[in-house]
């Protein structure tokens, strides 16, 4: 019950309130999967001139592998993580050279790009090939432990795969794509690590986090 109403609801909350960002006005995988590579570890206002700036110099993944890394690694100057920028031009190579130019077409062959891991691969399919794979990522861990409280530590190995298969149970077959930019947007804007907006919540009757007060409990992260 819960379960079905959960991304009804957060497809409704994510149509009302979300930004407008330009990666998600296409369905070219070059440019969401170099849109995921920068938001990995770069907040979506500082990322958003790289965005631009690299696919005016490389509108396309061939114009990428004809660069230099050095050429590569310059345009990405003050990004920082410089391993991302030496694995964009890899991945774009292993495309030229692996895949004849475009893009692998499934979820299962995204992940043989080497750079492209589980989440990236959700990313590209479900935005790209409307593919039902649900992307798991710290706003998801986040969303999911405080809604449906689950209290096992993140960093385990076992609990990924608890997070993965529940967020594998609420992807819808209709519209995986905007499901999984939802509760990312979500995380983002509404369910915040510090300041949740638990008093202007869809969720707040159903939520444990809010039920219980542990908004500040969830997601359980074992002290480094
Ligand atoms: N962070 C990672 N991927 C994102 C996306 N597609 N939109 C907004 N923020 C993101």
């Amino acid at each position: 019950e819960i379960k079905k109403k959960f991304p009804k609801e957060l497809i409704k909350w994510y149509l009302k309130n979300k930004r407008e960002l330009p990666w998600r006005d296409t369905r070219d995988p070059y440019p969401i999967w170099l849109s995921e590579i920068i938001l990995q570890q770069t907040r979506v206002q500082q990322g958003m001139p790289y965005y631009f700036s690299f696919l005016k110099a490389f509108p396309t993944v061939k114009h990428m592998a004809k660069a230099s890394e050095k050429d590569i690694l310059s345009l990405w100057q003050g990004l920082g993580y410089y391993s991302r920028a030496r694995n964009l031009h890899k991945t774009a190579l292993q495309v030229m050279s692996q895949f004849g130019g475009s893009f692998p077409g499934s979820y299962k062959e995204l992940l043989d790009l080497k750079g492209v891991g589980p989440y990236t691969a959700a990313a590209i399919a479900s935005f790209a090939y409307k593919e039902q794979v649900a992307v798991v990522d710290g706003n998801v861990y986040r969303v999911l432990s405080r809604v449906f409280g689950i209290y096992e530590d993140i960093t385990q190995n076992s609990s990924k795969k608890t997070f993965a298969a529940l967020a594998q149970q609420l992807i819808p077959q209709k519209d995986p794509d905007i499901y999984n930019q939802a509760i990312m947007e979500f995380g983002a804007l509404h369910c915040t690590p510090a300041e949740p907006k638990c008093g202007d919540c869809c969720f707040a009757e159903i939520c444990v986090a809010h039920l219980t007060g542990d908004q500040r409990v969830l997601p359980v992260k074992a002290k480094q």
